[in-house]
């Protein structure tokens, strides 16, 4: 049996559609997670929704406790989630309001607890992260996107900035060397812990603003809100799409 998670992040604090059934606060040995996970149905599939900057939205993406939240939707029984995120873009096709289904990821993030793997170990643990996104939930939600005539971007390479800042125009130069498409502060550790725990784990990233340098002039948070709003109406299709595409498999 599979179960579906929504890690909704800026802009998708609550889901549209969702027939809310309960909520479950939780305790984990690692803490309070952002939110109460919010128990409900879209489609009549269940799903859980969680906020990943707290409800209401107070947590910056380094103090975020992404232990405490995967851990505690692996308590509840989920198998895979769909996290959404709101990303600068870096490259050309990555303009404001266009959505990405990265599948790659590189950690410019520190300090932050990025691993279950630390104490009382049998043994030292390594997991295979070559493909960070679950490509079975990736290939669903880009045939979610052609069924709604969405023009998406099916691949995309994001990079975690530690935030909460917005980064510089150096800094957005050296992560498009690296080959970053995107630019975000929350996909890790989430999208590693989730592997840890073997929960598959796909994002969708909508763009709501050019990264630093990619547009004349400095980034507002007007701007940014302007395109979440504009942008989050397609994530909210794209993702009702792929749950009444993937309740049926
Ligand atoms: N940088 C980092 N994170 C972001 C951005 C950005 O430009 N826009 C939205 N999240």
């Amino acid at each position: 049996m599979t179960k579906l998670a929504i890690i909704g992040g800026t802009g998708l604090g609550q889901m549209k559609g969702l027939k809310i059934i309960s909520t479950k606060s939780l305790d984990t040995p690692f803490g309070q997670p952002s939110a109460d996970y919010v128990l409900g149905s879209i489609k009549n599939l269940e799903v859980i929704f969680l906020a990943r900057h707290g409800n209401p939205h107070t947590i910056p993406p380094h103090k975020i406790n992404y232990q405490a939240n995967i851990w505690g939707l692996k308590k509840l029984g989920v198998t895979d989630i769909i996290a959404v995120a709101a990303v600068g873009g870096i490259t050309q096709a990555m303009t404001p309001t266009h959505i990405a289904i990265p599948d790659q990821i590189i950690d410019y993030s520190y300090a932050r607890e990025h691993t279950f793997f630390t104490n009382d170990l049998d043994a030292v643990t390594h997991i295979d992260f070559t493909y960070p996104y679950n490509q079975s939930l990736r290939d669903h939600l880009t045939q979610a996107a052609k069924k709604e005539n969405l023009l998406i971007s099916t691949t995309g390479t994001y990079g975690c900035s530690q935030g909460p800042r917005l980064e510089s125009i150096a800094e957005i130069k050296r992560m498009e060397q690296d080959g970053c498409d995107l630019v975000g502060m929350t996909g890790m550790p989430e999208a590693a812990l989730a592997k840890e725990l073997d929960i598959n784990y796909a994002t969708i990233a909508l763009v709501v603003n050019w990264a630093a340098g990619k547009s004349a002039g400095e980034i507002s948070m007007a701007e940014i809100e302007g395109h979440l709003k504009k942008g989050m109406d397609n994530v909210i299709t794209l993702l009702t799409s792929f749950i009444s595409s993937w309740k049926s498999c």
